[in-house]
């Protein structure tokens, strides 16, 4: 039981504790004919490039998340006309020959520096629930972060299950999917009320308590910022859709129609709670001026993958790896590769999952010209995506790409505006 500390200051108490809560309503969205596009995992060493390939290139291939390439690449990011930076939340890489996203820049200063150097890209930063932050801290730095942005914060929310990430906190996890989305839920209705309330709150929460809590400035995004969920069981799409206005996912079924189903669910599950959301599909893009090239650029890259860090991202999730289905426990985190695995060219996950893994974590692949990547990008739309989130081989010169050929193209085919 919550007592509220003597002499403190009282403020409104706050009815609610879990979604769906839309105090002002939601943000905006979705728009009419219109792809959003996003520039994924930029502020992590190698993005989602697990192949020894980066290596041929650290500069270009893993290093870009260095202030002065990224200051770069977010400016020209913005030019192309992408509509947002979305990063990605990690505190512990994967090790390898390629140090797999060992080197992160943090949610709030990544979020702030590239606000500084923007005009109108969408700021969309990550953050772990998990982690015992509380609301107040970082209901105060989002809403700094929203008004030195002048209204372009946008966050994602992740109940992280990466148990080194834990373990770097000194917490024994992950908690069970239904205590990390019970974490988020109230974590998410608390920082709606310091996000919007003029009013001082007391919450007395499970999780989070809070008396006379206000952050000054409030958020400046009206409603107030857009939230985003990184779920991919069904308890975490339930917290998702009664909660965030976007869902960033990826599927099982890594083709159309598998976005296409679950890109129906998620908007099915939204309408059941009166509200709407917006399906971001995660993609790895490899752009070539031709197929033929493109393709050559990908076989390469399969020879190369980097099977340590590939090994240590199984463990961490906690994935099956060999024929007994044997699951492996946390303690293992960090260790190198089993016996069983090392006789097995594919990690025994077979061959289609273990280059999906390699080669983009598990996302929706463009792999082609940039007629062909323009033409899966509208497919994914008329599939229900209406955000992706694209992480490049080569960042740099995939933005240039974009621009040059690939919004140009959704633009005469009328899937993308100019971002608002
Ligand atoms: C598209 C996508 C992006 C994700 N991004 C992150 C991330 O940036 N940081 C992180 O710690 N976990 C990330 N995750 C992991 C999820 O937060 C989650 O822990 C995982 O998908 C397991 O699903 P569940 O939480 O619904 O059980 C991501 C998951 C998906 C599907």
């Amino acid at each position: 039981m919550n007592s509220r500390p003597a002499g403190r200051r009282r403020g409104v108490r706050a009815e609610v504790l879990r979604g769906p809560f839309d105090p002002g309503g939601q943000p905006l969205v979705t728009r009419e004919n219109h792809l959003h596009l996003s520039l994924f995992a930029w502020n992590v060493r190698n993005g989602l490039s697990a192949s020894k390939a980066v290596l041929s290139n650290p500069q270009r291939h893993q290093d870009f998340w260095q202030w002065p390439t990224a200051s770069k690449l977010l400016k020209e990011t913005e030019r192309a006309g992408f509509d947002s930076q979305l990063q990605y939340g990690m505190w512990s890489g994967y090790g390898g020959a390629t140090g797999w996203n060992e080197a992160q820049l943090d949610f709030a200063t990544a979020a702030t520096g590239s606000a500084a150097v923007t005009e109108r890209l969408g700021i969309y930063t990550t953050i772990h629930v998990g982690y015992e932050f509380h609301p107040v801290l970082i209901g105060k730095m989002t809403a700094s972060i929203d008004h030195i942005s002048a209204g372009r914060l946008g966050v994602n929310i992740v109940a992280g299950s990466n148990a080194a990430d834990y373990a770097q906190f000194g917490l024994d996890g992950p908690p069970s999917q239904e205590v990390r989305y019970a974490i988020a839920d109230e974590f998410t209705t608390a920082l709606k009320y310091l996000w919007t309330s003029d009013e001082p709150v007391d919450f007395e929460g499970e999780y989070f308590t809070m008396y006379g809590a206000q952050v000054n400035p409030r958020a400046t995004s009206r409603p107030r910022p857009l939230l985003i969920a990184a779920a991919g069981s069904d308890i975490g799409l339930d917290y998702a859709t009664r909660q965030c206005d976007a869902l960033f996912i990826t599927s099982q079924d890594n083709d159309v129609e598998g976005y296409a189903k679950r890109a129906k669910k998620i908007h099915d599950m939204a309408a059941e709670h009166g509200r709407r959301a917006r399906v971001c599909a995660m993609c790895y893009v490899v752009m070539e001026q031709s197929d033929a090239e493109a393709a050559d650029t990908v076989e390469w890259m399969k020879s190369q993958i980097d099977d340590d860090a590939l090994q240590t991202w199984l463990v961490r999730a906690g994935h099956v790896l060999n024929s007994e289905r044997q699951q492996l426990d946390s303690d293992q985190v960090g260790t190198s590769r089993t016996e069983e695995a090392k006789q097995d060219p594919y990690l025994g996950i077979g061959q289609k999952f273990y280059e999906s893994l390699g080669l983009g974590m598990g996302a929706y692949r463009l792999f082609g010209s940039y007629e062909t990547v323009a033409n899966q990008l509208i497919d994914l739309y008329e599939a229900g995506v209406e955000q992706v989130a694209l992480c490049f081989f080569d960042p740099l010169k995939g933005v240039q790409e974009m621009r040059e050929h690939v919004i140009p193209l959704l633009r005469a085919r009328g899937y993308h505006q100019n971002p608002v």
